[in-house]
């Protein structure tokens, strides 16, 4: 698969709360080749602090052109990102790691936890273009209705139905996602997209598991060279010892991995 280093230019920058951050990025090459579920290395600043470059998912392309990333600032690499603006270049490389299965047969449900909703609105996008007969299920949860509304408003104009839910309960279901798709009468063919927190994705192994339904994961794991030459990803599998979440995921079925619950 081709995979771009590239000096991508800020053709947008939205500033969607206090901490979370979109850019849309003009790349053709990374744009009309990405697939959901994928994600690109992105070097923060000109200097050597930090050193590495950082993953963020694609969370939408447009016009085989565009991309944007959606972020959170966390910590160094992040602020530095939230302070570029229109016009500015930014080192880029991707797309890389593979990306969701999708299959139109299936009952797709998106299940989203905080910035793991990223990848899920390009898969959604995606979803709506190839299986318009079968539009997913949209389940995603935030802190808060600050974090999550702009998200929601995405979906929607995707002619999504999105059920959510929010940790202090000011929008949608007070508590887990997980919590709302046991509400839902979810049928035996319905395939779950997951990204989120670690607790979150662990749950919804345990969720599925339970009631026999295909569960993919995104792994959203620290990366330092994100294309398979360092130990910097790796995750527990059940098939060898190790997978690399940058090059043999960060998209696994969740029977795969080997999940530590407390
Ligand atoms: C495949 C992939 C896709 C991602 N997509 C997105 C995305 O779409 N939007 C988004 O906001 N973030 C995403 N992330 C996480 C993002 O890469 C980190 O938030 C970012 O690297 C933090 O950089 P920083 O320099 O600001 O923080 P640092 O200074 O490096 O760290 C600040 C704090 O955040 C924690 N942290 C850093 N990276 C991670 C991580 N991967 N998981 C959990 N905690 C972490 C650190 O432990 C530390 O406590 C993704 C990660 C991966 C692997
Ligand atoms: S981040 Fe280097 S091998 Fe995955």
């Amino acid at each position: 698969m081709s995979q771009f280093q590239e000096k991508t230019q800020i053709i947008r920058f939205e500033q969607l709360s206090s901490d979370i951050v979109r850019l849309t990025l003009d790349s053709p090459d990374i744009a009309s080749r990405a697939k959901p579920g994928q994600f690109v290395m992105v070097k923060a600043g000109e200097g050597r602090d930090p050193l590495l470059r950082r993953p963020f998912s694609i969370s939408q392309t447009s016009n085989e052109r565009h991309f944007q990333i959606l972020f959170k600032v966390v910590g160094s690499g992040t602020s530095i990102l939230a302070h570029y603006r229109v016009g500015e270049y930014l080192s880029v490389l991707g797309p890389l790691g593979n990306g969701y299965q999708v299959d139109c047969d299936d009952d797709n449900c998106l299940v989203g936890g905080g910035m793991g909703i990223a990848p899920l609105l390009f898969l959604g996008k995606w979803l709506v273009r190839v299986c318009p007969q079968n539009p997913p299920l949209v389940v995603i949860g935030a802190r808060t209705a600050a974090e999550l509304s702009p998200l929601v408003k995405d979906f929607e104009e995707l002619g999504l139905r999105v059920h959510t839910a929010t940790d202090d309960g000011s929008l949608g279901h007070h508590g887990f996602v997980i919590d709302v798709l046991k509400t839902i009468n979810l049928g035996s063919s319905s395939r779950m997209h997951v990204c989120g927190p670690y607790p979150m994705m662990a749950a919804m192994h345990l969720f599925c598991k339970e009631r026999g339904l295909s569960c993919q994961v995104s792994m959203e794991t620290h990366m330092a060279c994100g294309m398979g030459a360092c130990l910097g990803c790796i995750v527990p599998s059940r098939k060898g010892v190790y997978a690399h979440a940058c090059s043999d995921g960060p998209v696994f079925d969740a029977k795969e991995l080997v999940w530590k619950v407390k």
